[in-house]
This record gives structure tokens, C-alpha cells and sequence, in this order.
């Protein structure tokens, strides 16, 4: 099941980023957009195998973000490079809006079989998250006959127009774009951690009646009225806001509203699904609550873009022409997702969930020795630890938090922070016990240098 390599401890040989890596970093300077939110720390990948990345100066990191929650079945998987090595010497691209090959239906059918929504589904095959967004936002709208929406503080949809309007978990993403495209209202998240009223921990009966409260006797009875809402859009775990699971009473209330009102629930699985929490879908967390649309993307191709928005089969009820995309559906990148999804069944959803609670259960040990720990929480591989100052004042610490990711790369470990002052642990499902135990010992070092 997991592509091992003989090597146990990463490997750092130079300075970093080493010499070679600075020549790439200074020509991409010269000729790539400035936009792309990187990290204080640059790693520069040459090759990758497993949950190594090797940089072109030879040094080896141990990879514990997955090239943000993609490489799900980790890097070049043999049976994923097998698969794609033989699509690509039969059928590279053809069009899928306007011509017909088995890939699309085969993994029509499969989502079909795994997505937790209720009956039949269709799915519209697209290239990203932002894209597979933008379709279950033109689809709500198309069938709903309505047009606001209904999105959470701190969420994170993607940067084209439609889905930028629900985006907000950074201000950086707005900033320069003036009015938004879509008629979006925001409405704070479920965070147990942090009460939107005043950042302090509360339980989940009383962080759902909040927000629940706040949708039904705000909204609704003012700026909101819920026979204009098509869809209200929910990350089952927020990620870049953080990697906030959102407690399960809440999920079950939003259902009810959305069945009271003909609203369409339209839940966000790019990074919360294809096992990454230990199920295959966040949402498969929470018995008995359906959604009406699911988007996907990140982990579903392995690496390959690819993103997928599927829905009730009586909801896809749009006209011919409605919505297509000459690459979206990609012969390569559908074989690659039918190689994940069997990959993900045959032992990595499992995986996620078995070693995903053993990395929780190394992260909250961490958390009893230092004070500067917050909150570990998640699911399965999909695992956040909120940095504060001390467990007293649990004031944000996001200095500290870059402070840790750096000293983190030094040392040849690779996470990436989310929210302000929360690191998240995304790694490949294939992670083993003995990868964990490097990485905790690598995250604890790095943790002690920067108090
Ligand atoms: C929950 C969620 N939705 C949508 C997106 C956008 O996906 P993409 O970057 O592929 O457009 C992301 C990306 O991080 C995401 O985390």
C-alpha cells in the first residue's frame, strides 16, 4: 500500500534555500506573478517520491502538507505514474463538452457511489476548486431561480469572481478587487475555540445556537430573506481559515434550514475530502446529514488538476450549453482520479484515519508540555495547532507560528501554516507511525528554538 523509500530522517546538506534553489528563486522573481501567497520559507522542489521531496541542491524534506492537501496518495505514486503513463500513450485530450470517451461516466458513476448526497448525481467535471465553486454557484442559481448566497467568515473558496465573493479568510484576497461579483452574506463559523462574540472557547450547543440564531433571527429578518438565498456554502472542516471541524449539531441544523427554505446546502469538500479526514468526506462524519451539491478537487487527481461538482441528479436540470470547459474532464487527469479513489478504498482512507489519530495523539502531548499550544483539533490528516502566547490569555501568536514553520523547513520538515496563527498538518495519506514520530520530533525541536 505505501510507496516507502529506505529513508527514515531528512536530509539537509546546505545552506537554505542551497545555491541551485536560489537560481530558480531569483528567475522566478524576474518572471512570475509576486501574487502567490508563499510562505517565509522557500523550498524548491526538483523530485519527489512518497512523502519525500527532494530540492535541486540534494537536500530531502519530509513532506507534511502535500503540496496543500493534493498529493493525497503522496508524490508519484507507482500505480498512479503507471496509470497516467498509459492514458497518455492512448488519449491525451478530446474534449469531453463536445465528444464522448469512458473516463468521463466511469468516474461519474464512481462519485456517485461515494458522495454523500441522497439519489442519483451528476457530476460537471472542471480543472480546480475555484472552478468546481464556480459551477455549484451557477447551478444554485440556475435551479434555485434565486441569487444570494451564504458564506462563512474565515472560508475559503478560491480567487475567481464568483468564488471570491464567498472567500474570506484573508484579507489579502479582497484587497484591490472593490465590490464583489456575487450577492454574498458572511456569517461567523462554528469555531468552539474561539466565540466570534469575544475569541474565547465555548461548547458546541452553545457556538451552534450562535450561529443558528444568527441565520434565522438576524438574516432572515433583515437584509436576508431566505426565499432569495440559492445556496448556503459550508467547509465540513475550515481549512485555510484554519482547520476548524464545525460541530455536528450545527451541520445537522444548517440541513434544516436549507429544507425549510429550498435552499441548496453546497458543501466544500476541495480540501476536506478524498479521505483526509479519515472518511472519505468530511461530511460522511456526520450521520444522516446529505448535501445537495459536493465540489472537489485537491486530492482527487493526486496531483493532477482536476475538479469535480457533484449533484442531485434532479438539481443538474440546466440546459445544453449552460456550463462547460474544453479541459475540465481531461482524460489524464480522470484516469488519475479513478487510480486515487481505488487507492483511497483500498487502504488510505484507513491510513488517514489510523495515523491521523496517532499524529493527534503526538500533537497533544506537545500540547500538555508547552504553553504556547492552543488548540490541536481535526480529523484523520486534516489536523490544526493554534499557536498562542499562553494557555491563560490564548491570544493569538501568528509571529510565533511563522517562527515555527521556518524553523520547521530548517530542519527539513514541511507544514504550512492556515488562519493567522494555526499550523495544519496535511500530509500525504500514505504517512506512516515512524514518519510521524520523525516529524513530532522535528516539530517539538523546532517549537523549543522559537520561544
Ligand atoms: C476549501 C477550498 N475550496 C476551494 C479552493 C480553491 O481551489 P483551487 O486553488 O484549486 O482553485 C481551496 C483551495 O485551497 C480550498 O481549500
Amino acid at each position: 500500500m505505501t510507496p516507502t523509500t529506505e529513508l527514515q530522517k531528512p536530509i539537509i546538506k546546505t545552506e537554505l534555500p542551497g545555491p541551485k534553489s536560489r537560481e530558480i528563486i531569483e528567475a522566478d522573481a524576474q518572471y512570475v506573478t509576486p501574487s502567490y501567497p508563499r510562505p517565509d520559507y522557500k523550498l524548491v522542489a526538483d523530485h519527489a517520491q512518497g512523502v519525500w521531496i527532494t530540492d535541486p541542491d540534494e537536500n530531502v524534506f519530509l513532506d507534511c502538507n502535500a503540496g496543500v492537501a493534493v498529493c493525497s496518495t503522496g508524490h508519484c505514486h507507482p500505480e498512479i505514474v503507471k496509470a497516467l503513463q498509459k492514458q497518455v500513450s492512448e488519449l491525451i485530450h478530446l474534449c469531453g463538452t463536445d465528444f464522448y470517451y469512458r473516463h468521463m461516466p466511469q468516474l461519474g458513476k464512481k462519485l456517485n457511489e461515494i458522495v454523500p448526497i441522497d439519489g442519483p448525481t451528476k457530476t460537471h467535471f472542471a480543472n480546480s476548486g475555484a472552478e468546481a465553486i464556480e459551477t455549484a454557484l451557477k447551478l444554485a442559481m440556475y435551479h434555485t431561480r434565486r441569487q444570494k448566497f451564504i458564506s462563512f467568515f474565515g472560508s475559503f473558496h478560491g480567487r475567481t469572481l464568483g468564488a471570491l465573493s464567498l472567500t474570506s479568510s484573508k484579507k489579502a484576497q479582497r484587497l484591490g478587487f472593490m465590490r464583489q461579483a456575487l450577492d454574498v452574506v458572511h456569517i461567523p463559523y462554528p469555531n468552539t475555540f474561539r466565540h466570534f462574540a469575544n475569541e474565547l472557547p465555548t461548547d458546541e450547543a452553545t457556538i451552534t445556537r450562535d450561529v443558528i440564531n444568527w441565520i434565522e433571527k438576524r438574516l432572515f429578518q433583515t437584509t436576508t430573506p431566505p426565499e432569495e438565498v440559492a445556496g448556503i456554502v459550508l467547509e465540513v472542516v475550515q481549512g485555510e481559515g484554519g482547520y476548524v471541524p464545525a460541530p455536528k449539531a450545527f451541520v445537522k441544523e444548517l440541513r434544516r434550514i436549507c429544507d425549510e427554505n429550498g435552499i441548496m446546502l453546497i458543501v466544500d469538500e476541495v480540501q476536506s475530502g478524498m479521505g483526509r479526514t479519515g472518511k472519505m468526506f468530511a461530511l460522511d462524519h456526520h450521520e444522516g446529514v446529505k448535501a445537495d451539491i459536493i465540489c472537489l478537487a485537491k486530492g482527487l487527481g493526486s496531483g493532477m488538476p482536476i475538479g469535480a461538482c457533484v449533484a442531485r441528479a434532479d438539481i443538474m436540470d440546466w440546459h445544453k450549453g449552460a456550463h462547460a470547459s474544453t479541459f475540465g474532464g481531461n482524460p489524464v487527469a480522470l484516469t488519475a482520479a479513478l487510480k486515487t479513489i481505488e487507492l483511497l478504498e483500498n487502504g488510505l482512507v484507513e491510513n488517514s484515519r489510523e495515523v491521523g489519530e496517532y499524529l493527534e495523539t503526538g500533537l497533544n502531548r506537545l500540547k500538555e508540555k508547552y504553553d504556547c499550544i492552543g488548540d490541536v483539533r481535526g480529523l484523520g490528516m486534516m489536523l490544526g495547532v493554534e499557536f498562542v502566547t499562553d494557555k491563560k490569555s490564548l491570544e493569538a501568536a501568528p509571529e510565533l507560528r511563522d517562527k515555527i514553520e521556518y524553523a520547521c523547513y530548517e530542519r527539513g520538515l514541511i507544514i504550512l501554516g492556515c488562519g493567522s496563527n494555526t499550523i495544519r498538518w496535511s500530509p500525504p495519506l500514505i504517512l506512516s507511525k515512524e514518519n510521524v514520530d520523525v516529524a513530532l520530533q522535528i516539530f517539538d525541536e523546532a517549537i523549543a528554538e522559537s520561544l
